[in-house]
């Protein structure tokens, strides 16, 4: 059985597509061990305890700086040997020596089709840009914020008149069917980062990049 922890900071809905994944089998094998929050009031954890998931809480706060911080973080995920640790709406920025400690094993999804609009509010960023497409990215982590090899994408459409809360509940809905799936290559090696790429085995991956 392999071990996920999971790193979030508010709702968890993508966490929820991630328990829910483990227990249909489109995840095989593994188990969430823990959810690590850096949100007291995240309610993530509490779908975590609902489903009873081991969670804890870290505050910024209590720590002198971030590498104090993410090594607090870091001593505590590593205590349940995790085969996979996936970012789900983790809000913070990660130190470089923390992204090393996981390189290959540590993903995190992001609301755009990568490269563009890295970052915050990319949903209000692509409607005020005009455009007619959006989407999410699902990467490798490293040191780049939000610049590690996508390892898959989904778009979506942008209509006129769509609010930021439009467009990122279609987003979301797309994220919730590829993040369970991305998790699963990883854990099967079916995907893995070598040198600054994802390297698929065989063809899992649709023609033309995206789910
Ligand atoms: C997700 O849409 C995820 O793409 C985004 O936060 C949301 C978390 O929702 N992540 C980022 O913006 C990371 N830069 P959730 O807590 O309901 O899963």
């Amino acid at each position: 059985m392999k071990n996920i922890v999971v790193l979030i900071s508010g709702n968890g809905s993508n966490l929820q597509a991630i328990i829910d994944a483990c227990e249909s089998g489109i995840i095989e094998n593994a188990r969430i061990a823990a959810v690590i929050s850096n949100k007291a009031d995240a309610y993530g954890l509490e779908r975590a305890h609902q489903a009873g998931i081991d969670t804890l809480h870290l505050a910024a706060g209590d720590y002198t700086d971030r590498e104090a911080f993410d090594r607090a973080m870091a001593d505590n995920i590593d205590q349940f040997s995790p085969d996979l640790i996936i970012l789900a709406g983790f809000m913070r920025i990660l130190s470089a020596d923390f992204v090393r400690h996981y390189q290959g094993r540590m993903i995190n999804i992001h609301p755009s089709l990568l490269p563009k609009y890295t970052g915050l509010n990319t949903h209000q960023r692509a409607i005020d840009a005009g455009d007619t497409e959006h989407g999410t990215s699902v990467h490798f982590v490293t040191e780049e914020l939000d610049g590690g090899p996508v390892i898959l994408q989904a778009k979506v459409p942008i209509f006129e008149d769509d609010t930021a809360e439009d467009v990122m509940a279609r987003v979301q809905q797309q994220e919730h069917r590829i993040y369970p799936v991305v998790a699963n290559w990883c854990l099967q090696q079916r995907v893995t980062m070598q040198g600054n790429n994802a390297v698929f085995e065989g063809d899992i991956l649709p023609a033309n990049g995206y789910a």
